[in-house]
């Protein structure tokens, strides 16, 4: 259910009175408004005074069919869902009306759980739906930063912070969670927005050259060192030097690392003159440097000197829906770089998408959106374009998760369905006697659950 006090509306559309009369009684048990209309002109008179939220209806009905109406609230109410009611014989109007924009069928005889089912998951898809439209109307990123949850509001209030000083930055997240990317916020915030922002990955450079590369050398320094040159803390100076992956560093870099913070003066190697330099320092890493630090793998005294101001970023799972906002973010921008036109990501994908565990976090997450804008031959992106793995976790998930119970209730009931609900037939099908077939039916009647 919704809101507290705000109801779900539903408009329930069939000319047999007795079955408007079954369904509306069951799902008002449930909690739902309901509303009722005994053909597709009624239905669209209530539709037309009514915010409804889900339409079941009726395919076969005297004057205009079910079909016309799919089709009518498909043009006409966008933020709707709408499922429709099939007898036996007619599958495949029910297929025909999911194509042009049912979200689901339910065939008759269809069990209270299957009603129950099929209205909630229709209902949980449109509540997805409008929240990604929500989330789309009103918002501004921070210097491309996308994220809107709690936990994301409190990291950009932190990057604000830390821009308005000149403090040591240390940033720790897993991997792919835009570290990177908060690093540049808080250059680009700050004073120092105009001199360079110079990012060093200290774990892609072999200890050997570590020290050259950010300090500079001078000529005849080491064999090679033909001419004195710069390094990263001359070129970043006035500005901010990026140390990632500082936790890759050796304890012997650490100490000269330290010495530049306490100093802010650094050599050059093969010199043995101070240099001045004017430099803000953030650092960012994806390890514990607490626990490097208590097995003596990282210097205490530089933990403390990075740690003044300190930025965790959340992993992708833990930020509720800005996984929505990003997700849209990234079609939009690469749709956009594609030459491609508004493209969009079907419910049930969608749905896949906000299941997965995302261990790459956000990184990964925008790799498999650009692969898969950049793939899709058609404006749609369904569940079958989707990488197999994710698609695998979310199956082996749903199917994994059910007690053995649960799973012969469900087939039990299946099979009843398919057999128009002969007892004889279905207890032929499951290989067991009807009087077990009672008694088994019994006990799910009486351990109802929706
Ligand atoms: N909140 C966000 N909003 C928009 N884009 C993001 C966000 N977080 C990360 N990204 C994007 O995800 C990608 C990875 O981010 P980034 O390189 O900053 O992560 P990282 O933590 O440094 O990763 P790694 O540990 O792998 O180096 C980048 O393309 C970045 O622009
Ligand atoms: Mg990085």
């Amino acid at each position: 259910m919704g809101a507290i006090g705000k109801k779900q509306k539903i408009l329930i559309v069939d000319d047999a009175q007795d079955t408007l009369e079954v369904i509306r009684r069951n799902l008002v048990s449930k909690g739902y408004e309901i509303h009722t209309a005994q053909s597709v002109n009624q239905a669209i008179e209530v539709m037309n005074n009514i915010r409804i939220d889900l339409v079941i209806t009726d395919l076969k009905m005297p004057g205009v069919g079910g079909i016309e109406l799919v089709r009518f609230v498909e043009e006409n109410y966008k933020d709707t869902e709408i499922m429709v009611i099939t007898g036996y014989a007619s599958i495949e109007s029910a297929v025909k009306a999911v194509k042009i924009g049912a979200e689901d069928y339910l065939a008759k005889p269809f069990t209270d759980e299957e009603l129950f089912l099929s209205v909630r998951q229709a209902l949980e898809k449109l509540s997805m739906r409008r929240k990604v439209n929500n989330l789309k109307a009103d918002y501004t990123p921070l210097n491309g930063i996308i994220g809107n949850s709690e936990i994301m509001l409190n990291v950009l209030n932190n990057v604000r912070k830390a821009a308005m000083t000149q403090a040591t930055v240390i940033i720790t997240g897993e991997s792919g969670t835009g570290k990177e990317l908060i690093a540049r916020a808080i250059h680009y915030n700050s004073q120092r927005s105009s001199s360079p922002f110079v990012p060093v990955n200290c774990g892609a450079i072999p200890e050997e050259l570590l020290e050259s590369e950010l300090f500079g050398y001078m000529k005849g320094a080491f064999t090679g060192a033909k001419e004195t040159r710069a390094g990263f803390f001359q070129t970043a100076d006035g500005g901010t030097i990026f140390l990632d992956e500082i936790a890759e560093t050796s304890l012997s870099m650490q100490v000269k690392l330290l010495r530049v913070l306490q100093d802010k003066e650094i050599y050059m190697v093969g010199s043995r003159v101070p240099r001045k330099v004017d430099i803000r320092i953030i650092a960012a890493t994806n390890k514990d440097l607490l626990k490097l630090v208590k097995k003596e793998m990282f210097r205490e005294d530089l933990f403390y000197r990075l740690n003044v101001i300190s930025i965790e970023l959340p992993a992708l799972k833990e930020r509720g829906d800005d996984l929505l906002l990003l997700i849209n973010f990234f079609v939009k921008k690469y749709s956009k770089e594609a030459g491609k036109e508004s493209i969009v990501i079907s419910d049930n994908a969608l749905t896949i998408l906000k299941e997965y565990s995302w261990p790459g976090n956000v990184r990964e997450l925008e790799n498999i959106i650009q692969r898969l804008v950049v793939m899709t031959d058609t404006d749609k992106i369904e569940v079958t374009d989707l990488p197999i793995h994710m698609r695998y976790c979310l199956e082996f998930k749903s199917s994994c998760e059910k007690t053995l119970k649960e799973v012969e209730r469900e087939y039990i009931l299946n099979v009843l369905s398919t057999t128009n609900n002969n007892k004889t037939k279905a207890s032929r099908i499951l290989g067991i006697d009807r009087k077990t077939l009672k008694e088994k039916l019994k006990e799910i009647d009486e351990n109802k659950i929706d």
